[in-house]
């Protein structure tokens, strides 16, 4: 039994029963994947082990009150978190169009901030409350905006923008809105290539270079050797 008061670490957050109830429900073409197709809402970008966020979620228990999304698509990782029995307030941002397209190229769904809404309504049976915000999380509006009315999120989850500059200003912010204990998670980790435009995905060298890494402790990365996808911090 993983006691769950301890700190977050990479042992126990692979040793969690959830790891393995989830791997399947994460993993592409199944689980919640394979219900968002079906119903032709869209899709769940995550993959194994993107159930690591919901182990996070689990071991920061009661204390996770507040959690952000950047990059919230047709609602998937906050489905996913949201089969968490400790309840949070989620504020997901996203723009709403897939990397300057309307049309999701992976499911063929329209990019909406109604369709996420009805995905995420849909699936969360256990009562959380969530607000999505249309923006680009880069902006200087939403930032004081999210400072002003929110602030002080115990979970991040960073799924936006990949490129090196967009990723290192999504990182800043998330920092801005940070406490000590916050638990920062970055997607798309170790891959290289593109999303939509080649070389896009630049997240391991934003993150890495980033001057405000250093307020943080590294909980380990996520995924297949070489090619982790995810990537976990807490600030210190
Ligand atoms: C990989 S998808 C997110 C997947 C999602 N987390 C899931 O569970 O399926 C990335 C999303 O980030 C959004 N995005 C990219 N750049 C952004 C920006 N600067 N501001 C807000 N959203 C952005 C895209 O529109 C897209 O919907």
């Amino acid at each position: 039994m993983i006691d769950t008061t301890k700190n977050i670490t990479y042992e126990n957050i692979v040793n969690h029963e959830i790891f393995e109830k989830y791997k399947e429900y994460c993993t592409r073409g199944k689980g919640l994947d394979k219900l968002l197709r079906e119903n032709g809402t869209g899709r769940f970008c995550g993959n194994d082990p993107t159930q690591v966020l919901l182990v996070i979620k689990e071991l920061l228990g009661v204390k996770c009150k507040k959690v952000l999304e950047i990059g919230v698509l047709h609602g998937g990782s906050m489905i996913l978190l949201q089969n968490s029995d400790y309840k949070s307030d989620f504020v997901g941002l996203d723009c709403f169009t897939y990397y300057g397209l309307n049309k999701d190229p992976h499911s063929n769904v329209i990019v909406s901030k109604e369709n996420a809404e009805k995905n995420i309504k849909k699936f969360n049976k256990k009562g959380h409350t969530f607000t999505l915000i249309e923006c680009n999380s880069q902006s200087k509006e939403i930032e004081k905006k999210l400072i002003e009315e929110y602030n002080n999120f115990d979970l991040i989850f960073i799924d936006g923008d990949h490129s090196f500059e967009g990723c290192q200003k999504d990182f800043t912010l998330a920092v801005k809105l940070s406490h000590p204990g916050t638990i920062i998670v970055f997607d798309n980790f170790s891959c290289l290539g593109s999303i939509v435009k080649k070389n896009d995905l630049n997240v391991k060298k934003a993150v890495m270079e980033h001057p405000s890494l250093n307020l943080f402790r590294q909980v380990g990365k996520f995924g297949k050797k070489g090619k982790e996808d995810l990537f976990v911090i807490e600030k210190i």
